[in-house]
């Protein structure tokens, strides 16, 4: 099976990160010098992914401005001498097709993958989450796809989280394949110590089959009232097969303002650019703190 579509739910309201995400989606705020939302399509463009959908709402609409041309701005730069800046600038808009879609109401990250029905129509697809950005070498969602061609199935994406940290995610029931790939036996969404399968939590990366969709639509709301994408899953992972792929990478939940800060200064670092500036400033400003 060839992964050739991609959805990104990126309807969230981006209340982790107010007052900056009061107008600006949070999708939209700069990680060095592009936006989250820019990293998160890379990424799927890495993986062979050639059409996205993106799920939006009523306040998102400077992703759909970022990913169109932009001729003024382009002309502008050109005339000034700065084409590789007008390339960059256009470039952005060519990487992919993209597609959006609101979600109207936010009635959780279930309902929002189900506004994708019709774009998906009858492929498997990936899911990329907004908020989760990866720096890996070889791209987190191929390594998803490569697990999901090879055992024919759906995937999650998981690591290893700390006993206070797995409420904050979906924890899965495993049992070891073959190198990182474990077979999903269950799943639950923001369990309490007690109630988690293990500490492998999902993190923002699925490859799905359309089966999800009938799925999700007779998905009765469940943790902080809204239809979880996590209990979908946990009844799709029992009637076709579902990997977990203990993924290669960093990722980086940018979401909140922790998780943002640390994705801030290790893209940075990488920067040509900026990066051996950067090293040399935290030094001399851990020598004098
Ligand atoms: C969402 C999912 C959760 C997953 C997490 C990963 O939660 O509902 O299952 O583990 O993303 O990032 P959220 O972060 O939106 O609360």
């Amino acid at each position: 099976m060839k992964i050739k579509k991609a959805v990104i739910p990126a309807a969230g309201l981006g209340t982790r990160m107010l007052p900056a995400t009061k107008t600006v989606p949070k999708e939209m705020l700069p990680l060095v010098d592009k936006p989250v939302i820019q990293y998160i399509i890379e990424e799927a463009v890495a993986s062979g992914i050639e059409d996205i959908l993106i799920v939006t709402n009523r306040s998102k609409s400077a992703m759909d401005d970022y990913f169109d041309y932009y001729p003024e701005l382009e002309t502008r730069l050109i005339s000034s001498g700065k084409e590789e800046l007008a390339h960059v600038v256009r470039s952005v808009a060519d990487m992919a097709n993209i597609f959006y879609v609101r979600q109207k109401e936010t009635q959780g990250l279930g309902h929002a993958v189900c506004r994708a029905r019709r774009f998906v129509g009858d492929e498997p697809f990936a899911v990329l989450l907004g908020d989760d950005i990866m720096m890996s070498e070889k791209p987190v969602l191929l390594q998803l796809i490569e697990a999901a061609e090879k055992y024919s199935g759906s995937v999650v994406g998981v690591q290893q989280v700390s006993d206070k940290a797995i409420s904050s995610y979906s924890s899965v029931k495993m049992r070891h394949i073959e190198g990182r790939v474990y077979e999903a036996l269950d799943l639950n969404e923001k369990p309490t110590f007690q109630e988690k399968f293990s500490n492998f939590a999902v993190l923002g990366r699925y490859v799905l089959t359309p089966e999800i969709f009938d799925i999700l639509e007779h998905t009765a709301p469940g943790r902080n009232g809204e239809i979880q994408l996590t209990d979908g899953l946990a009844q799709l992972c029992k009637i076709s097969r579902m990997l977990a792929v203990d993924f290669e990478g960093r990722r980086y939940d940018t979401g909140n303002m922790k998780g943002f800060l640390e994705a801030t200064v290790d893209f940075a670092l990488q920067s040509p650019e900026v990066g051996p500036w950067l090293r040399d400033f935290i030094k001399r400003k851990a020598e004098n703190l």
